[in-house]
């Protein structure tokens, strides 16, 4: 495993907008709402590459979780207004860590920009946030194929420590 990468330090505070320098050029990660809808749909397309996804049930779920006070979403939007990246967290209670725990649901940044340091910027602001909410560890699952992200999450200093089991209901 390769070290985390020592230049990643997050930011100590997640504001609710923020502008950084990425290799990508300048770009903002702001909250989203309902409106980022289309823009984080063809996103998801880009994540869930063989998975047939219905706009009109997504769209029902994500205003749910764009409402909800355990989610949290941030998009990035490069300064030409398009949004080249998206991340999802929940927070929760957890009996395990005697506190609040941070999941990161989804992470996607548009193929264009990939390897620009869009995902370095929003994973930072999201632990960030984590951070402000009091939670004491950051946690996300990732799918065996997705070797690229793997080394990525590794590199920031996530620690491989768990194997997910999950069944279709
Ligand atoms: C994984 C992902 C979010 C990283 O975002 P990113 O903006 O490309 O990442 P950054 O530019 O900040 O960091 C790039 C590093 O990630 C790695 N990386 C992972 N997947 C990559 C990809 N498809 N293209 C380019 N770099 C990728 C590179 O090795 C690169 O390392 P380097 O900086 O040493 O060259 C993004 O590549 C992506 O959306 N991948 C497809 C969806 C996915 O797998 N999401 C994670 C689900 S758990």
């Amino acid at each position: 495993m390769k070290p985390p990468n020592k230049s990643f330090e997050p930011i100590a505070y997640a504001p609710a907008q923020l502008c950084v320098m990425a290799r990508e050029g300048m770009i903002s990660i702001r909250k989203c709402d309902d409106s980022d809808f289309d823009g984080i749909l063809s996103l998801l397309r880009q994540l869930w590459l063989d998975k047939p996804i219905n706009p009109v049930t997504l769209k029902e779920v994500f205003g749910k979780v764009v409402a909800s006070e355990h989610h949290t979403c941030f998009v990035a939007e490069s300064d030409g207004g398009l949004l080249v990246g998206f991340v999802s967290l929940s927070i929760k209670d957890s009996l395990w860590q005697e506190g609040l725990v941070a999941h990161i649901e989804e992470l996607v940044v548009d193929q264009k920009a990939r390897g620009k340091g869009v995902g370095t910027a929003l994973v930072g602001h999201t632990i960030a946030m984590a951070r402000d909410r009091g939670c004491r560890r950051v946690e996300l699952d990732s799918a065996h194929h997705r070797e690229a992200a793997h080394r990525f999450y590794e590199r920031l200093g996530f620690e491989n420590r768990a194997v997910l089991f999950s069944m279709a209901l």
